[in-house]
């Protein structure tokens, strides 16, 4: 059984006065196995990060389903698929998406703040996502303090904290420099791995993606190649 799965999906957007409308994703069948580490590559504008934003519950499709851990997403209303992404999915985009006016520690907690856990399950377990990005030195600071890729060690131990089943990430070294870009990715890798997670990662880099199980190439909104790295599983 997947973990995750896709069929037939769609998504149009509407845009300008004249109704132009533009298939940003054109009917995508997908499925992926729990602990599977899959790329998703292909040029801007291709429909990665609408695939993504679907795949993670933050768009709903035009038409088509996505189904997380046999719940079916479309049939959860808007309350219900905020708390599956709370829960269940951890994001990671390019530009970290930290709120400014919180501490690094503040930010980290939020998912469980939101979800109504205690204030001290939320500090404690908060604190231990950033030592496992290496970040708990830093708890108080405010990310305008923090370099690009300690803001995204902090991003990921965001998306992580709620411990989810299904691990997103939208081109996540996009704004780092080679040697950060590195550190975070590995970083990622070995996280997901260890707590046996998914990660679908949205890259426009083949490096990048040669590290993954599996690579799901788009164009024009459509799946064109799906191959299993050389020496990895799928
Ligand atoms: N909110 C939106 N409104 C209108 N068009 C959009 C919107 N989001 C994406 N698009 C269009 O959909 C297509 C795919 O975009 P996107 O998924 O962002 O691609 P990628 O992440 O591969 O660069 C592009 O043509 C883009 O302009
Ligand atoms: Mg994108």
């Amino acid at each position: 059984m997947p973990i995750l799965s896709a069929e037939a999906l769609t998504k149009t957007f509407e845009t300008g006065g004249d109704a132009t409308r533009v298939a940003a994703v054109g009917g995508v069948d997908l499925a992926v196995a729990k602990g599977e580490f899959v790329a998703i590559i292909g040029a801007s504008g291709s429909g990665k990060s609408t695939l993504l934003h679907m795949l993670g519950g933050i768009t709903r499709p035009t038409s088509g389903r996505v189904v997380l851990e046999d719940v079916d997403l479309a049939m959860l209303d808007d309350d219900a698929l905020a708390l599956i992404r709370r829960r269940r999915i951890g994001f990671i985009f390019q530009r970290y998406n930290l709120l400014p006016e919180l501490s690094l520690l503040e930010n980290v907690a939020l998912p469980l703040v939101l979800d109504g856990h205690a204030g001290s399950t939320c500090d404690e377990r908060a604190i231990a996502a950033l030592e496992a990005v290496g970040m708990a030195g830093r708890a108080t600071h405010r990310p305008d303090e923090l370099s690009g890729g300690e803001q995204q060690r902090g991003a990921i131990a965001r998306a992580l904290v709620s411990e989810p089943a299904l691990v997103l990430a939208d081109e996540p070294t996009g704004a780092l420099d080679s040697a950060n870009s590195a550190r975070v990715l590995d970083l990622l890798r070995e996280l997901v791995e260890q707590r046996q997670q998914t990660l679908v990662m949205v890259t426009h880099d083949p490096a990048i993606a040669a590290t993954a199980d599996r690579t799901i190439s788009m164009r024009d909104g459509l799946i064109v190649a799906d191959t299993a790295a050389a020496t990895g599983v799928a």
